[in-house]
């Protein structure tokens, strides 16, 4: 099979070349895979693979043989899988425990993005409990993992407050469910229940400040690649700032997601979740695609396989 692998000779740290066709052990299904959708921490985590690795974690694809053991996925069946490694190749190995299976006729470009993105916003959400009727804020509103949460956020019922620092986001982010839209978390007119944050620094300070009691903080991305820096006074628990929590988040510590894959892929398909994609691209650009001074669009970048 055809298949990306890490070469550090390359300024990308990547060749596309063959490669053996993954063994199945008895417990692996085969997927064909159709789309895989980079994160950044594929992207991040390159240089230091091995060489030879075929990296990627997010993959979707149709299954071309069934687990010996009889679980997982069946055969012809759609699928949207996650693993450590060994997505940006023509197959990949795939377990019961980690694949969603996509309703028949679904669109692997927009499968290709629920094991990373959506999974985690969805995961990241859950842990601010009920939203029914109370104030969430989306910190980094346009990043792919963001712009998940607002959706799901909105549709659980929440006030959503999102973050961006493009006025020109705003419409987006209100159509996919944003009721406030701020350039920070310091202009908000009223405190929020919960908070999910995906840039990290002084964004997330500056959140953690506009947590009303009881209020939890799930620190889930770092974009902004800036250091936390909490000063006197900040973690006061005095009247109006008590109970407040802040707790971090890691999608590859999160057991069973399976069936979480499996609810999102469905209500991608359906069309009542968007699935953000931002671009769509064959999959030998992919060096290219992710090369500096590429324009991005706001949403992920989804690459296909022929
Ligand atoms: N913990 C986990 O298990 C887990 C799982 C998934 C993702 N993550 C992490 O979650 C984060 C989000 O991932 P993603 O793929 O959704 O991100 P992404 O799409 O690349 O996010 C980019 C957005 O972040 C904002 N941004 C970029 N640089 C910034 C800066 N210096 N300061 C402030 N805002 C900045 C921009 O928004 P505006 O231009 O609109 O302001 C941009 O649209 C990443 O850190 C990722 O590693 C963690």
């Amino acid at each position: 099979m055809l298949a990306w692998t890490v070469d550090h000779t390359s300024p990308s740290h990547l060749s596309l070349g063959e490669m053996p066709d993954p063994a199945p052990g008895p417990h692996d299904a085969v997927i064909q895979v159709q789309a895989f959708a980079p994160n950044h921490g594929d992207l991040e985590g390159l240089p230091s693979l091995p060489d030879g690795t075929i990296p990627g974690w997010d993959a979707a694809g149709v299954v071309v043989a069934e687990a010996a053991d009889g679980t997982g996925p069946r055969l012809g069946q759609v699928v949207a899988s996650l693993g450590p490694d060994g997505a940006w190749a023509q197959r990949r190995l795939v377990t019961a425990e980690s694949v969603g299976v996509a309703p028949a006729g679904a669109d692997p470009n927009a499968m290709s993005v629920v094991p990373v993105a959506a999974t985690s916003a969805l995961r990241g959400l859950r842990r601010l409990g009920p939203v029914l009727g109370r104030r969430v804020l989306v910190v980094g509103g346009t990043s792919v993992v963001g712009l998940f949460a607002v959706q799901l956020a909105a549709r659980a019922g929440a006030e959503v407050v999102a973050t961006t620092r493009n006025p020109a986001a705003r419409e987006r982010l209100v159509e996919l469910g944003a009721h406030e839209v701020v350039a920070s978390p310091s202009d908000l007119d009223d405190d929020v229940s919960g908070v999910l944050d995906l840039l990290g620094g002084s964004h997330l300070v500056r959140a953690f400040a506009r947590l009303a009691p009881g209020g939890t903080l799930v620190a889930l991305g770092h974009v902004a690649g800036e250091e936390e820096r909490f000063t006197y006074g900040d973690l006061f628990g005095d009247s109006g700032r008590h109970d407040r929590s802040l707790t971090t988040f890691f999608l590859g510590a999160e057991a069973n997601i399976g069936p979480d894959m499996t609810w999102l892929a469905t209500r991608i398909h359906e069309g009542r979740l968007d699935p953000v994609v931002g671009a769509v691209r064959p999959w030998r650009e992919l060096p290219d695609a992710f090369a500096a001074g590429t324009e991005r669009t706001y949403g992920k970048t989804v690459l296909t396989i022929d």
